[in-house]
Formats: C-alpha cells, sequence, structure tokens
C-alpha cells in the first residue's frame, strides 16, 4: 500500500465506525444492511446516500460520490488524506507510528514531483515556441488566431516540437525516469520506452488555484480533419494522475480569481476563455474537455456570485448548457446564459462584435429558467390552442424544480402574458406537477451521473477505443463479481486481463483484486478503494464497484455472459469505427472467433 499500511488503516477505521461518524453530519436512517440519508455532496429531497456498515464504504446512488470512511471524513470536513487519518486516529485514541506518517506523506511527494515536471515542460514548450526556428509553426498559429504575445505570456502557452523524445531528454537530464514520465502524463509507455506524448502541439498549460500546473491541453494546429477523410483529435489532454484531477480544476482559475467582476462566465473552449481575456474580461474560465462536475460549480460559486454559461450556440452547445444549468442550480448556486448570437462561439462572437458587442451580451445574460422556458416556445406555435396548452405544461415542469416562489409566481405571469391562459389554471398545472414530482429526481440525477461518469471514461480516448454503457455496467459487474470470491476472480482471470478493462481505474481495481485473490487474501474493498484516494473522480468510480446490490441466482453464469457481453461490445465499438475493409474483415473474423471461444469455456452456456 503506497501511502499508508493497510493494516494500520483498517485498524483506525475499525476503531471508529462510519455510521456513527456521519451520523453527527446527517439524518441517517436504517434500511437494509446499511443505513440512508440524504446526500451531503448534492442537493435532494429524498435520500439515495447509502452507508455499508460491514464494508464501512458510502455511495450516492444519486450523483456517485463513493468510497471509503476515510474519503468520507475528507470531503466532508474539506481535509487531505494525512490530516483526515490523523483525526480519525486521534478519535480512536491511536498513536500513527513515525513510519506510517511518512507513508502518508507518498501521495504528496508524487504530486509535487509532477508539479515540478509539468513546470520543466511548459518552460520548455514556451521556449520552443519562442524558439525563432523550432516554434514558427506554433507562433503562426497563435497569431492566425489573434493573440498578442502578451497574452501568450500571460497564459504560458507553448509549442510541443515534432519529436517522439525532445521533452523526454530534457527530464531525463533532469533526473527523471521514464516511468515517472509517463506518470505525470508527459509521456506514453511504448514497445520500445517511453515517448513524448505532446507532439506538434500548441500547448495550453492547466493551473490551479494555487498557481501550480497540473496538467496540459495540447491542440494541433489546424483544422481535425485530415485529407485522406481521416480525423485527428483537436486536443489532446493530459490524462488524470495524482495532481490532476479534471473534475475539480477549471481553466484559468489562477487568473479568474482575481478579477473584481461579481460573476464568473463560464466557456467550453481553451480558446475562448483566452479570447475573452485578450478582451480585458478576465473572470473568465473553462472546463478541462469534459463536462462541467458539481465540484467545479462549487468552485466557481466560490469565487463569483452566479455562473454566466457562454457555450456555442449550436445544439451540443445548447444541451451541454442545460445541464450545466442543472448541475450549478445542484450545487446551490444560480446561473445565466450569455447568448452569443450570429457567432459560432464567442471567440468568433468577440472577433465579429468586438469587445463592446460581448459586453453588451454580458449585460444581457438570460436568467436560466427564462433561457430554459425560451427553448421549449421555440418549440410549439403559441397562436395554436394545442401548441399552448402543450406549451404551459411544459412551463410548468420547469417551475415545479424551482424552490424560490417569487420567482415562480414572476414567470407564471409572463407565461399568461405568453399564452393568455389565466394565472390560476397555470398555477394549477404547476402545483398538479409539483405534487406527483417528488420521486423522479433521483432517478434522473443517476442518468445524469451515468452519463457524466461515460463522458470521463471517454475522454482522451479514439473512437475505436470508446466505452459504451453497456460495457461500463457490464465491467462494473464483473469487478464486483471478482471481489465476491477467490474462485470467482479466478475464473475471471483465466479469460479476461486486467489490461482488457476499459478505463485507468478498472484495471488498476482489476488488478488489485486479482493480486489479493492470488496471495490468499480476503478482498479489503476500504483497503482497495484507498489506493485511489486523492482522486475524486476514480474514488467514485471505484467505489461504484462495490456498491453493486445485485443478487444472482449463478454467479459464475453471470460472470461469463458478462465478460463475453464486454468483448462482443469491444470487437463492435472497433469494427464501428473502422475505415479499411481488410481491418473490418479481420474484425469480423475475431467476432466469430470470439463466439466459438465461448463455447470453450467453462460453464456451458
Ligand atoms: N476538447 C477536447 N478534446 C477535443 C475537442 C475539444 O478536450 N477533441 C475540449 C477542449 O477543452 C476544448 C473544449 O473541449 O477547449 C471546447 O472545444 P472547442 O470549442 O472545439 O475548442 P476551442 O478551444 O474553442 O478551439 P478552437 O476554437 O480552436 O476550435
Ligand atoms: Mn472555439
Amino acid at each position: 500500500m503506497a501511502f499508508i499500511s493497510g493494516e494500520l488503516l483498517n485498524e483506525i477505521s475499525m476503531a471508529n465506525d462510519i455510521v456513527d461518524y456521519a451520523s453527527s453530519f446527517m439524518q441517517l436512517k436504517k434500511s437494509g444492511r446499511g443505513y440512508m440519508a440524504c446526500c451531503p455532496f448534492h442537493n435532494e429531497k429524498t435520500p439515495s446516500f447509502h452507508i455499508d456498515r460491514d464494508k464501512q464504504l458510502f455511495h450516492c446512488f444519486g450523483c456517485g460520490a463513493s468510497g471509503n470512511f476515510v474519503q468520507l471524513v475528507m470531503r466532508l470536513e474539506g481535509l487531505d488524506f494525512h490530516d483526515a487519518i490523523k483525526q480519525m486516529a486521534e478519535r480512536a485514541g491511536i498513536v500513527i507510528p513515525e513510519n506510517g506518517v511518512r507513508e502518508v506523506n507518498e501521495i504528496t511527494r508524487k504530486k509535487e514531483r509532477i508539479y515540478e515536471m509539468n513546470k520543466i515542460a511548459a518552460r520548455f514548450f514556451y521556449d520552443t515556441l519562442m524558439d525563432p526556428e523550432k516554434g514558427r509553426a506554433g507562433r503562426e498559429y497563435f497569431a492566425a488566431r489573434r493573440l498578442s504575445r502578451k497574452t501568450v505570456i500571460r497564459f504560458g502557452l507553448g509549442y510541443s516540437p515534432d519529436s517522439y523524445d525532445a521533452l523526454l531528454a530534457v527530464l531525463k537530464s533532469r533526473g527523471y525516469t521514464d516511468n515517472q514520465i509517463v506518470e505525470a502524463g508527459l509521456a506514453v509507455p511504448g514497445k520500445r520506452g517511453a515517448y513524448d506524448k505532446f507532439r506538434g502541439r500548441v500547448m495550453f498549460p492547466i493551473i490551479n488555484a494555487r498557481g501550480k500546473i497540473i496538467g496540459f491541453g495540447g491542440r494541433i494546429l489546424g483544422s481535425e480533419k485530415l485529407p485522406d477523410g481521416k480525423r485527428l483529435a483537436k486536443y489532446l489532454n493530459s490524462p488524470e494522475t495524482p495532481a490532476f484531477d479534471k473534475g475539480s480544476n477549471l481553466f484559468a482559475l489562477n487568473l479568474a480569481k482575481h478579477s473584481n467582476e461579481k460573476d464568473i462566465i463560464l466557456c467550453e473552449g481553451y480558446m475562448d476563455v483566452i479570447t475573452v481575456h485578450q478582451a480585458g474580461i478576465s473572470n473568465c474560465v473553462a472546463t478541462l474537455g469534459t463536462a462541467i462536475t458539481e465540484a467545479q460549480a462549487k468552485l466557481m460559486l466560490r469565487y463569483g456570485r452566479e455562473i454566466l454559461i457562454c457555450y456555442d450556440m449550436d445544439e451540443a452547445g445548447t444541451k451541454a448548457a442545460l445541464r450545466a444549468i442543472d448541475i450549478i442550480a445542484s450545487a446551490g448556486g444560480k446561473s445565466r446564459v450569455i447568448r452569443i448570437t450570429g457567432a459560432k462561439d464567442p471567440d468568433e462572437f468577440i472577433t465579429k462584435y468586438g469587445v463592446s458587442g460581448f459586453k453588451k451580451a454580458i449585460d444581457k445574460a438570460m436568467p436560466s429558467t427564462e433561457f430554459r422556458i425560451s427553448l421549449i416556445k421555440r418549440e410549439f406555435d403559441l397562436n395554436d390552442t394545442e401548441g399552448k396548452v402543450r406549451f404551459v405544461e411544459e412551463t410548468a415542469k420547469i417551475l415545479a424544480g424551482l424552490s424560490d416562489p417569487v420567482e415562480v409566481e414572476a414567470y407564471i405571469k409572463r407565461t399568461v402574458t405568453d399564452t393568455g391562459i389565466s394565472e390560476q389554471s397555470i398555477f394549477g398545472k404547476y402545483k398538479e406537477i409539483k405534487g406527483k414530482e417528488k420521486k423522479p429526481m433521483p432517478a434522473r440525477d443517476r442518468e445524469t451521473f451515468r452519463r457524466r461518469e461515460l463522458n470521463r471514461v471517454n475522454t482522451d480516448k479514439a473512437p475505436e477505443e470508446k466505452v459504451t454503457s453497456t460495457m461500463l455496467e457490464a465491467e462494473k459487474r464483473i469487478l464486483s463479481l471478482m471481489s465476491k470470491s477467490r474462485h470467482l476472480c479466478m475464473r475471471a482471470y483465466d479469460i479476461m486481463k486486467p489490461e482488457e478493462f476499459s478505463t485507468a481505474v478498472y484495471i488498476k481495481l482489476a488488478e488489485l483484486i486479482h493480486k489479493e485473490s492470488q496471495a490468499g487474501g480476503i478482498i479489503e474493498p476500504a483497503s482497495i478503494i484507498n489506493e485511489f484516494s486523492g482522486n475524486t473522480e476514480s474514488e467514485n468510480l471505484a467505489g461504484a464497484v462495490f456498491f453493486n446490490r445485485e443478487e444472482y441466482s449463478d454467479e459464475e453464469k453471470t460472470l461469463y455472459d458478462l465478460i463475453y457481453t464486454v468483448k462482443l461490445n469491444k470487437l463492435d465499438t472497433k469494427i464501428k469505427a473502422a475505415m479499411d475493409p481488410r481491418e473490418i474483415g479481420e474484425l469480423l473474423k475475431q467476432k466469430s472467433n470470439l463466439a466459438a471461444e465461448r463455447r470453450s469455456w467453462p460453464t456451458n452456456i
């Protein structure tokens, strides 16, 4: 165990019951083998937060927050791992030995090392950009995007040379090993050793609120469409590392936090943020290539009164804006939508309409409820009676989700003006829906959570490697079965190796479970999950595995079915993404081989 001996952690955890601890933060109700409460990590009225006393784990079926006892202490009290352990040990009167503490610091050291490597890398990318020869392509790209030298310096932008070992050589000369460089996400492991991850891209360092460089985004210079019809990912981002949690950081927050503006502007793209800052508006941030999370919403709300969503005006952008509105609301915040009509994104808008045009758009930002209503209004013909009825119904649904009665009344009055339908009727509709709408919330949350989980897992994956929700759910169940018994774990291992799982967290889980089983130990979910401490998204993904409540009449058969589903799904995804007929032929052959192979698996199916 990397940070603290599993034994000691178990001892501390066992001495301090998770249920007792949690009960001082929330109203717990007994439910089956565990306890339930309203989730402390998202807003909800019906409890979907579960605590499993036997496993000493928590999991929210609504927002997906999950983890072990220490992780609960960390999140509820905002402590780091070390302090959480210390606090728990104190509660139980356990003295942590010197070496235990030193081990705890391992994760901190790893983070610090990644920060240092990132700093060297950022310097290297910047120097390359400024090099008369080596950086020409990058400088020309930024010039074409109208970025001034001052902006380039302000954001520490750079250029990664089109080489497989330029950065690697620099970092190695500074004493870092291949493994450490890969661990920092700056290189990728290859058959003949590690090679540079970022090549021939303009580089955007991602800096956290404390000023540390936690990762990079790298953009290709031209268009993502290649002449032969293939596509190149427009952006390549650093993977999640101990230092880089994509779901809880924001691009340019290090600058935006110093702005004197009341609100925070949220854009989709790095380029958008940079253009907005260059225009003299510095309260602007972006997410890191993934959909917005509640943690990010909370982070923004720490620095801004309201969040002004400034996404692209196309369908995808509108959908993303609706999602952002929901997430900001569940983080307890308010949002507005800046509409950049006449341009595809904020960057283009500023170029077309200037800073003054953009400032006007900010002033006219639409309250999120009005934005949602305006979208449904477009769908119905208000000159038509049936259209009016449907519009009122949809509006009432939106209003039923609001908590402020004044806001509800104001929008009802507007709907009266829009439709000519009486206030009483609209209010009646609203009350009717509000009455019914007590339960469905968690289900919708869960759906959102699943989508987010899937999005997260798919970031940076090539089309042929994309994970489907079937795969993700099936892999979750396979791991959960593997953790149940040594027998099931070995059966699974025979036909599905850890690296066949489709996300780094699952691969590591499969390895850990297998290692533990092989050594003849019992699988202790709490200590296994501990391996993921420090990265909320990974903790959530790992924790969810142990909260599979399904009971199977034939576990072994289910296991084989699930493994088959995953393998088949993977091949199908590859087939869908393949373009070359020969490759498709090869994949189809693999598919029929898989069916044959399945017949040889131990259980007769
Ligand atoms: N993104 C990503 N991977 C991609 C495409 C996009 O991670 N293949 C993320 C990046 O964080 C990007 C954001 O999604 O900044 C928004 O995408 P887009 O609007 O396409 O990027 P811009 O930064 O606006 O780039 P540009 O204007 O140069 O197209
Ligand atoms: Mn853009």
